[in-house]
């Protein structure tokens, strides 16, 4: 009887110690992605005004991404441009890659004017510049050709609502 009574108080205080240990290591792994996540998101400090980010590289990039499929008809003939080489498709998949990331500047700190219409024409940028890198991971030309209206469309919304004139 006494062995018995003996045995149920170590596999209590066992059973007890075991869930010291499971918060313990609770705890430990909570830290750890404190530590982790104060590493995933440094403080950032927007710089750029809006309209540098524009000439510096929303403009750049559009200009690339539009002109890199196109017809040119001259007096000498007719050109059916596009991307051809793996260097032409990786060039034009570089402006669509900063089409996306002027996107993200365009939201980041006191850039976002609003929480609103600001937020959905920049995520709209942001989209079309991806539905061109999926053209671009395809090489298909007609659909990087696509991708350019939705582009498009999301420079003039927003230049619509938010672009003050005289700019
Ligand atoms: C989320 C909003 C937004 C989107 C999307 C956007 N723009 Fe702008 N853009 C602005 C604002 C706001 C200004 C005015 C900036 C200023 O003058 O301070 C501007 C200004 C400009 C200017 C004039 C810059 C100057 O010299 O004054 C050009 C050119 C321009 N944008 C091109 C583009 C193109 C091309 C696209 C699409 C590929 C685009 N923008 C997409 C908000 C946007």
């Amino acid at each position: 009887m006494r062995l018995v009574h003996w045995l149920f108080l170590i596999s209590a205080a066992l059973f007890v110690s075991g869930i010291g240990f499971l918060v313990a290591g609770a705890r430990t792994a909570q830290q750890g992605s404190d530590v982790q996540s104060a590493v995933d998101a440094p403080a950032l400090t927007p710089v750029a005004t809006v309209k540098q980010i524009m000439q510096g590289i929303v403009v750049p990039a559009a200009t690339a991404v539009f002109g890199s499929v196109a017809t040119i008809v001259t007096a000498s003939g007719r050109e059916d441009r596009a991307p051809r080489t793996d260097e032409d498709w990786q060039a034009v998949g570089n402006s669509a890659a900063a089409l996306v990331e002027a996107g993200n500047l365009l939201m980041m700190g006191n850039r976002a004017v609003d929480r609103g219409d600001w937020l959905k024409m920049s995520q709209a940028l942001i989209d079309g510049g991806l539905l061109a890198l999926k053209a671009i991971d395809a090489k298909d030309p007609d659909a990087l050709s696509s991708a350019g209206e939705p582009i498009n469309l999301s420079c003039d919304n927003c230049h619509q609502k938010y672009q003050r004139t005289g700019s």
